[in-house]
């Protein structure tokens, strides 16, 4: 398990390790969006990840391109539903 803080909020959850961070907002009743299904093909689920960026998995290859036509996207930028939680705390920003 491990700490889940959402902003602006300040809210904190528990999710588990290996969750992605889609489903754990989501779990926790947060007003994430997913148009997609998780697919990595809407955008929908783009949050800014302040803090622990380095406890989720890695961005791969969809996730990339389609961080790449975002506007908005910043280094912190991941796309929820392909970011998994690790061991350490995180803390993402919602962004609608
Ligand atoms: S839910 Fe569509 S890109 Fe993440």
């Amino acid at each position: 398990m491990t700490t889940l803080t959402v902003l602006p909020s300040g809210k904190t959850y528990e999710a588990a390790a290996g969750t992605t961070l889609l489903k754990a907002l989501q779990d926790a009743g947060e007003a994430i969006q997913s148009k997609c299904g998780g697919e990595a093909r809407c955008e929908a689920c783009h949050v800014y990840v302040s803090a622990g960026r380095k406890s989720l998995s890695k961005i791969q290859r969809a996730e990339d391109a389609k961080l790449d036509g975002i506007v908005g996207v910043s280094s912190n930028s991941r796309l929820a539903c392909q970011a998994l939680l690790g061991q350490e705390p995180v803390t993402v920003e919602l962004l609608s």
